[in-house]
This record gives structure tokens, sequence and C-alpha cells, in this order.
């Protein structure tokens, strides 16, 4: 069973010809509501790529943005474990998504900041622990802490971007970064293959867009290339990734098809609106798979040389 403890929101999304510069007004196009939030998204992820049960314990506020995230969770099929803040309102965030797919979010966390570690469920019968930063980070560190006590898999997605103390990387088993995250975190490493060595987790996963991506579990290395799609809106896409490479990889699948199956879900994420709202099901991400010819090598190599590996690997 997975577990996720992390952050919900409600997301507004406004669509507009481009991201507004600082100072900068623009007029968008068309203006949504979507159930969002990391640690939410990362949930629905992990339920859809189904054969493995999924629980989430996150924090919402006592109103009606509430009662949407919990039936966009539950209608997902994710169990939850609720703290409801009597003083916080539900989390939101508000994206502005261009015409070219890209966006650019701001997280106003409300009823987050107040997920503390004792709201963890007993952890009995969980084998991975799946967290990301939108949430305090002494609940992070604690909550990781407590499920390495209990013997669980902890996996972190260190989004959105923070220094992490030492103590708390010493307790990731798995870390999932993109590339300005990763570089945060191992600040005047080389290359990409080299700061992903300089970090101390066990394994560690680099998303690299429209790319693919690359991990190193122990001393293996794994290239995947992203796959090509008409990309409509981003939001979501890492999530995505890290929810399906989880439910995989708690069912004994290999890193290499397990990294797979998280870029084609996150790819067919790109391709509609809305973050819980684009996210595939494991059926949709085997069709999708099937409908492919065999691996390009040449891709695989390519992506690999990006990333530089050093000549001892
Ligand atoms: O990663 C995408 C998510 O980031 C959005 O759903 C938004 O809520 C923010 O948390």
């Amino acid at each position: 069973m997975v577990l996720v403890a992390g952050s919900a929101n409600l997301d507004f999304v406004v669509r507009a010809a481009h991201i507004p510069a600082p100072g900068e007004t623009v007029m968008g196009h068309s203006v949504q509501s979507f159930a969002g939030g990391k640690g939410a998204n990362q949930a629905v992820a992990s339920a859809r790529a189904g054969g493995v049960r999924t629980e989430m314990v996150l924090a919402l506020g006592r109103d009606s943005h509430a009662d949407f995230l919990k039936t966009s969770l539950r209608s997902a099929g994710v169990g939850l474990h609720l703290h409801e803040s009597a003083k916080q309102t539900t989390g939101t965030a508000f994206i502005c998504v261009a015409d070219n797919a890209e966006n650019a979010i701001t997280v106003a966390p409300g009823a987050n900041n107040d997920l503390q570690v004792q709201h963890l469920p007993s952890l009995a019968g969980f084998s991975h622990l799946l967290m990301q930063l939108e949430t305090p980070l002494p609940t992070v560190t604690a909550c990781a802490a407590a499920a390495k006590a209990a013997g669980l898999t902890v996996v972190l997605n260190a989004a959105p971007a923070y220094p992490l103390a030492p103590a708390l990387l010493a307790l990731v088993d798995i870390l999932i970064v993109n590339e300005g995250e990763l570089r945060s975190l191992a600040p005047g490493a080389g290359s990409v293959a080299q700061a992903m060595q300089a970090l101390p987790c066990a394994a560690v996963v680099v998303t690299l867009g429209a790319q693919g991506s690359a991990a190193r579990f122990g001393e293996q290395w794994f290239f995947q290339p992203g796959f090509a799609i008409q990309a409509l809106d981003t939001t979501g896409a890492g999530d995505t990734f890290c929810g399906m490479l989880v439910a995989q990889l708690s069912q004994g699948m290999p890193p290499a098809q397990a990294l797979q199956r998280a870029n084609a879900a996150a790819a067919l994420a790109c391709t509609a609106m809305g973050a819980q709202a684009s996210i595939p099901t494991q059926a949709a991400v085997a069709a999708f798979l099937q409908s492919l010819g065999p691996e390009d090598l040449a891709a695989v190599t390519r992506l690999r040389d990006a990333c530089h590996l050093p000549p001892h690997e």
C-alpha cells in the first residue's frame, strides 16, 4: 500500500497568451477551477495506476473547496486520513497556463500548513510513503522519520525547491526532483549525473521535461526519453510521474519499466487541462505505450550523453 502525506489545493487556472512578467497585466482567455495540490495529484496518480491501494493524509479547511477536493480524491479511489483545520481555509493555487502549455503557479497553503506528524495513520501495511514540500518541513521530516522507523520506503518529491537539511535527505530512500530542484540541492556539481551522484539518497530520479527522465538506483543508471505529444497544459505532469512511479515500484516493477510508465503517464497528463482532471489511468498509459514503435535506442543514448555520465560509469 502507498501512503501519500501532502498538500491539496483548489487550482484557479487562467489561460493566457503568455505568463505575465513582473508588473505586467495579461488579459486571459478563460478561467476554470480544478482539484490540485502536489500531494493530492500524486495520490490520484498512484490510485489511477491501479494494482495498489493508495491512501492520503491531508489537511483541509471547513469550506466548500474542501468538499470539492475530497470528492475528487475519493472518486479516484484514494482513501483519506483527513485533518480538518478549524482556523485555516483549504489551500488554493493560482495558475497561469500559457498557450505554449507552460505555467506559473502561486500557492496559498492555508490548511496544508496545519498538517502534522500526529495526523499520520498507523503505518502497518504500507510499503511506501510519498511526500512533497508543500507542507511544513518539520512535518515532512518527522513523517519521514516515522516511516523509516516503521520500515517503509521513504520517497520525497522535493518540490517546490527548498534547501533541505542533511538530516532529512538521510531519511529519503528515493528522491524525485526536476533539474532546477536537483541543482539547488547539489550546487556546484557539474553535470546532471554528477549532481545525482552527489546526493546521499539510495535512488535519485530526475525529470527533464520533454527530454524525459534519468534515474540512479544504487549504482544502476536508467535513461527514459520523453514521448512526443501535443502539450496543452503541463500542470501536474511531474506529480503524475511521481504517483505512477511509486505505485509501480511498490508492486515490484523493475525501475526501467516503472520509469517508462511514469514518463508515459506524465506525457499524457500534458494533453488535457487541469491537474487531477488530466491524470491518466493505467489502461490509458498501456494503450499509449502499445501504440508506439520499439524504443528508440539513439534517443536513450542522446539523453545519457546530455546527462554527461562521467567516463568511469
Ligand atoms: O504540481 C502542480 C500543483 O502545484 C498544482 O495542482 C497546484 O495546486 C500546486 O500545488
